[in-house]
């Protein structure tokens, strides 16, 4: 079972299409995404890329713009391997190859300045060796990016998965889901202005793709990596430094540490994009994190055995959760507790009128994170 691949290569899809028709806007949007993740086009020029997972290969694109010296592209999806490889031909993008493989069984050699691993790890069985073995292929001193979800950050679509079950078996087959639930979802995504993905992808990729595999924390990715690799750059961007730079050194650097401490204060904020939290004791955020974490595993549960038992217990979960972040953010506690009334109703919620604060509720999406590999 491999998660993502088997279920995109059976709907013979790569649904991470986004809308690039502003060029301009996406280019300058990733040249953000890089800022935050201390990587100056600069540094990609001239350099070694590799990346795993490219999808559809729109941000493929913008990478190759900054003229890399190789660019090594590994996909295991046949839809993504011909939409990377037309895209990057119809760009002329020079130093380019793109090369099928499973990820994990990935062998070389060679050894990247940059390795890019984006959309790919959460959800796969063991996201922790996962990210260790794309890390692997750095050269020391390079860098790797990865993308986390957590549970708190997932909350947006855990939910909604939960309200879609109750709607539309998910057993039913994914085409069906998909034109039942659109008319459900669109509007919610219609209230986020910076969307550029298509909403059947967004449908496909977050509502209706099955879950064997796990989550993958910002804590859990530092853990996994933090024996050859240490955490630099997060976007969104919320690390903060005020050591002097001259107590910075041996055993004393502590990045790693410090990384998940800054984590679990800010975590709160994961949940809801249309809030700004106050920093929290990072017991606290560990207590949300891990009901969230229940939360998904409850609801990967209940879609894989094909069944609602166990809704009562996922709908105690997220007015527990609601609970927890109501006094640090009541628009956050108010959209749960309207999405567990309407969970509760099982089919029979009055979508239209039953969810003004939900609709627009959703997370600070994934979380990028780069390491350098320790020399
Ligand atoms: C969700 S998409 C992300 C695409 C792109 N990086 C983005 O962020 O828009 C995941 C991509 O990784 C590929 N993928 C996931 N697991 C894989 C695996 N185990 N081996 C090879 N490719 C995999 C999928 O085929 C797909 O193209």
């Amino acid at each position: 079972m491999k998660p993502f691949v088997d279920f995109y290569s059976a709907n013979e899809i790569a649904p991470v299409r986004q809308d690039i028709s502003d060029r301009q806007r996406h280019f300058q949007r990733r040249i953000a995404l890089y800022r935050h993740l201390g990587i100056p086009t600069a540094l990609i020029a001239g350099r070694s890329v590799i990346e795993f997972g490219p999808g559809a290969g729109h941000n493929a694109i913008v990478t190759a713009s900054f003229k890399p010296a190789r660019y090594l592209l590994v996909d295991g999806n046949p839809a993504s391997l011909k939409a990377t490889r037309e895209i990057l031909a119809q760009e002329r993008a020079q130093n380019c190859e793109v090369v099928s493989s499973y990820i994990e069984e990935f062998k070389s050699d060679e050894r990247f300045d940059i390795v890019l691993c984006e959309g790919v790890i959460p959800f796969q069985i063991d996201p922790g060796a996962f990210a260790r073995h794309v890390a692997g292929f750095a050269k020391p001193g390079g860098i790797v990016v990865v993308t986390c979800i957590d549970g708190i950050s997932f909350l947006g679509e855990s939910t909604r998965r939960l309200l879609a079950d109750t709607l539309v078996p998910f057993k039913a087959p994914p085409a069906e889901r998909l034109s039942q639930l659109r008319t459900v979802f669109e509007p919610h995504l219609k209230t986020l202005k910076g969307m550029s993905r298509l909403v059947d992808d967004w449908m496909y990729d977050n509502i209706l793709v099955p879950y064997s595999g796990n989550l993958f924390s910002l804590k859990d990715a530092i853990e996994a990596l933090s024996d050859a690799n240490d955490v630099y750059g997060v976007s969104p961007h919320f690390f903060t430094d005020w050591r002097w730079y001259k107590d910075v050194w041996g055993d004393q650097s502590r990045y790693n540490e410090r990384g998940i401490g800054e984590y679990l204060t800010n975590i709160l904020n994961l949940a809801d994009y249309r809030v700004m939290m106050e920093s929290q004791p990072p017991e606290k955020g560990g207590r949300v994190l891990r009901k969230a974490e229940a939360l998904f595993l409850q609801m990967r549960g209940m879609e894989n055995a094909g069944n609602l038992e166990g809704l009562d217990s996922a709908v105690s979960l997220v007015r527990e959760i609601a609970d927890e972040i109501n006094p640090v953010s009541d628009l956050t506690g108010k959209s749960l507790r309207e999405v567990a009334a309407a969970i509760e109703q099982r089919g029979n919620a009055n979508l239209s009128v039953a969810l003004p604060n939900f609709q627009s509720f959703f997370g600070r999406g994934q979380q990028y994170v780069s390491f350098i590999r320790r020399a």
